[in-house]
């Protein structure tokens, strides 16, 4: 065995709900949740993603979290752990050593969004937001991303964030960041709600996100909705299972995990109505796509009083949102060079730093010079990432991560850690062994074609 040192822990229940409730909510709920809902057709995509939330989400936050705490160690040494614990191949290590490199890959161009986002700060407070036409915003968001300059200072600023923070442990890093940054997220998200019910068209916002309307859904929307349940609760990679063995023994993981969940979809689903009130009090289109946020809410903003504040705020919720899911993306990697080798926490930070920069580089560059540099399918090196990342490590993670623990582990293990009542552990067994594997495996068929 290689030497383990002492293993930080969580200051309390709070703390640990507070950090994977802040790698939960990121850009995938405040950038593309709303964008998705509004190229899917509104209400129907979002009854799919909450229902997708509560049969699949739930309990595979449950199994990610009751690994990590299991198991006491990163994802790849974890699951060798359990996996030698209940006598099966030590090849299930690879599993979590998946799961640390799609991470890396995801935070490769996360950065870069996370990038742009600095760069709409900078932005806002400047005022640039004054008046501003639909040109002069689509020109401003294309010049962004034309500007190889800006995007690789901006990437670089979010590197720099992500890996200070990480490197100071779990503690005094990932802890104080979270304890600072997400209940200063949660108040801004109020005065945002409190603009946007006063200044917008909530009425509007609200039938276009909640009026069903089931002849919308396709079976595009109803897995692009699974798909991004996964994504939004942060699993399939390890981020939850690392934070997961950061906890301590005594805490419910069904109670804690119901309440990260609920705080997700709710904030989600909160930013979304904000948003399309201020899009649709505008007279905006609501499927703009990725330029949502980017290129219809600055005209909004320009045009509304107290817009300019509103605007700067806004951009600082999505940036606090952000940085606390990034910083979730390195953890399990960094845990894993910590726990494996002399290299001490700075250092690691520093070397994956570099590396993801670097990856990152290339991702800045696919937004313009590298544009028609095509990879597969005929996407280029963003698309690819992205695509590679949300359709299939993350599902195959999930999928993986839900039969090792429903038809590997030893089932009295899985009781003791979940510690539920023999109904709700029933509920559990029935969500992991058999809805959620069913689930992704129909993702899959579907994209590789074999069902329509
Ligand atoms: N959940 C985050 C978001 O919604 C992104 C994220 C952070 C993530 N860590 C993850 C996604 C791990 C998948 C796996 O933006």
């Amino acid at each position: 065995m290689s030497h383990i040192p002492h293993r930080s822990h969580w200051n309390s229940r709070w703390t640990f709900m507070l950090a994977t409730a802040g790698s939960a909510i990121g850009l995938g709920n405040i950038w593309k949740l709303p964008y998705m809902i509004g190229v899917n057709g509104g209400s129907a995509f979002v009854l799919v993603f909450v229902i997708s939330i509560f049969l699949v989400g739930i309990p595979l936050m449950m199994t990610e979290i009751l690994l990590g705490r299991r198991a006491q160690k990163n994802p790849l040494d974890g699951i060798q752990t359990l996996a030698i614990e209940a006598k099966k191949s030590s090849l299930w290590r690879y599993l979590g050593g998946m799961g640390m490199l799609t991470g890396l890959l995801i935070l490769g161009f996360y950065s870069v969004i996370g990038g742009w986002v600095l760069a709409y700060i900078s932005e806002a407070v400047s005022g640039s937001f004054s008046q501003i036409t639909a040109q002069q915003s689509t020109a401003n968001f294309d010049a962004l991303l034309a500007s190889p300059f800006k995007l690789l200072f901006w990437h670089t600023v979010f590197m720099l964030m992500t890996m200070s923070v990480v490197a100071h442990g779990v503690n005094s890093g990932l802890e104080k960041a979270n304890n600072i940054l997400i209940p200063a997220l949660f108040a801004i998200l109020l005065v945002l709600l409190g603009y946007s019910m006063s200044e917008g068209d909530m009425q509007t916002a609200f039938q276009f996100m909640f009026k069903p309307d089931f002849s919308k859904i396709t079976p595009v929307s109803v897995l692009s909705a699974l798909g991004h349940a996964f994504f939004s609760l942060s699993l399939g990679m390890g981020a939850v299972m690392v934070y997961g063995s950061y906890l301590q023994r005594n805490v419910s993981i069904a109670r804690t995990t119901i309440y990260i969940a609920l705080a997700d979809t709710l904030l989600g689903l909160l930013v979304g109505l904000a948003i399309y009130s201020l899009v649709f009090a505008n007279h905006l289109a609501p499927n703009a796509g990725p330029g949502l946020i980017f290129q219809t809410l600055p005209i909004a903003f320009g045009h509304m009083p107290g817009g300019n504040i509103i605007g700067v705020l806004f951009f600082l919720l999505v940036a606090f949102a952000a940085w606390t899911s990034s910083i979730s993306l390195v953890e399990p990697t960094i845990a894993w060079i910590v726990e494996n080798t002399k290299i001490k926490r700075h250092a690691a930070a520093l070397i994956l730093g570099v590396a993801v920069w670097l990856l990152g580089v290339a991702v800045a560059l696919s937004f313009n010079e590298w544009k028609d540099i095509k990879i597969v399918f005929n996407l280029n090196i963003f698309e690819t990432l992205d695509k590679l990342t949300s359709t299939v490590l993350l599902p195959l993670g999930g999928l993986l991560m839900a039969i090792f623990a429903g038809y590997f582990m030893n089932k009295n293990h899985v009781q003791e850690e979940l510690n539920l009542n023999d109904q709700a552990f029933k509920l559990w067994r029935i969500a992991n062994n058999y809805i959620a594997p069913i689930a992704i495996a129909a993702v899959f068929l579907y994209l590789f074609g074999l069902i329509k």
